[in-house]
């Protein structure tokens, strides 16, 4: 730092900033704790005293009022007389029904085996193996394998938050003139539906591991569009299904080391139709100090997986390696952004 610098940097607001920081750990941990009690579900309805939210919780009535009175003082709930607590904006997100429920987002991240690969991010950045692993003794698609329970909340935590993006994705880039779009590692379709909402002439392949694709029946068949879709389980490290004239990697590509990730790009070009074409929706970093949502994101690549989100650049030159070039970057008002991809070596 500048000596001109230093001596303007407000040391009291720099405290601040930094306490604020600390406390974030406490707070992720109560949003946790409330989203897993259902707290905002039972506020629905209206304001309650916190001795009735304990007993419809099953917990303790003072130690709750304590957590709620925390939360209230960022927003998240709000004290309306004392003792009783209502809902507020950012308490609604909390609830089961909301539009863009975050309940499962914060569930998912108080199980033991996420929050504590979390905490152990010091091992990834002393030895760069996934913290993920070092504390499960499983990588996490493995892990979430074994345990049906567990791959259900974590498909509903990360539909929820994809579903934003999944939006924006498909308002932001015309699909027309596709005629089959094989989503890899599309989860239960929720993107596939939204395209096939505005395509009719479009069909589709939804292409996840067998475990997951055996899932998707019930939403697939409320979409109204099942004749158009086709089912397939696999393993995108073997092949991906062929003839498509646009594959879509939507928050998959990032989950992938650079060699994992070539294996993809590689089976992915190997399928495609010659000038098909693949988007990948993922968070583009900026270079530098530049504030950007995604370079948290990376860091829960980097604790729970062997993937990492990645510059402009970084893309360039992974997809150069498997033959593909970077057409166009599609930013969207949402934290990732639709990088459009094809065939051929860049100009
Ligand atoms: C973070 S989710 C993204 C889901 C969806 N595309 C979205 O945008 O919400 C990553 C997906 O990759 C799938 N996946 C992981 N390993 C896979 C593999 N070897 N072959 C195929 N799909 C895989 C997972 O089952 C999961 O559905």
């Amino acid at each position: 730092m500048s000596e001109l610098v230093e001596e303007h940097v407000d040391t009291t607001s720099v405290i601040a900033r930094m306490t604020e920081f600390h406390s974030g750990l406490r707070l992720g941990h109560m949003l946790s704790t409330v989203a897993e009690l259902g707290v905002a579900d039972h506020l629905v309805d209206g304001p309650l005293p916190v001795d009735e939210l304990a007993a419809r919780t099953g917990t303790h009535a003072d130690s709750l009022y304590r957590v709620l009175r925390a939360l209230a003082s960022k927003g998240v709930f709000t004290e309306v007389s004392r003792r009783e607590f209502g809902l507020t904006p950012l308490a609604d997100t909390l609830r089961s029904d909301a539009e863009r429920s975050m309940r499962d987002v914060f569930r998912l991240q108080g199980k033991p085996f996420m929050r504590d690969a979390y905490g152990a991010i010091e091992h990834t950045v002393r030895t760069g193996e996934p913290a993920f692993e070092h504390v499960n003794g499983a990588s996490l698609f493995e892990y979430l394998a074994a345990r049906p329970e567990m791959t259900a909340l974590f498909s509903r935590a990360m539909g929820n938050g994809a579903r934003q993006v999944q939006r924006a994705a498909v308002a932001a880039y015309d699909f027309s003139g596709i005629r089959l779009l094989v989503d890899v590692g599309g989860a239960h379709g929720h993107l596939i539906a939204m395209v096939l909402d505005r395509y009719p002439d479009l069909r589709a392949v939804l292409f996840d591991q067998p475990h997951v694709v055996s899932g998707a029946g019930e939403f697939l068949d409320g979409t109204g569009h099942r004749s158009r879709i086709e089912v397939v389980g696999g393993d995108y490290f073997e092949s991906v299904p062929a003839g498509g004239d646009a594959y879509v990697l939507s928050h998959v590509f990032h989950q992938l080391s650079d060699e994992e990730g070539l294996v993809v790009l590689r089976n992915i070009r190997e399928a495609m139709v010659p000038g098909g074409k693949l988007l990948i929706v993922d968070p583009i970093l900026p270079e530098g100090d530049v504030p950007h949502p995604g370079k948290f994101m990376d860091i829960t690549m980097m604790a729970l997986t062997r993937g990492r989100d990645r510059t402009e650049q970084e893309l360039r030159d992974l997809l150069a390696g498997a033959g593909l070039r970077l057409v166009e970057t599609v930013a969207l008002s949402a934290p990732s952004s639709i990088a459009v991809v094809t065939t051929g070596a860049s100009a």
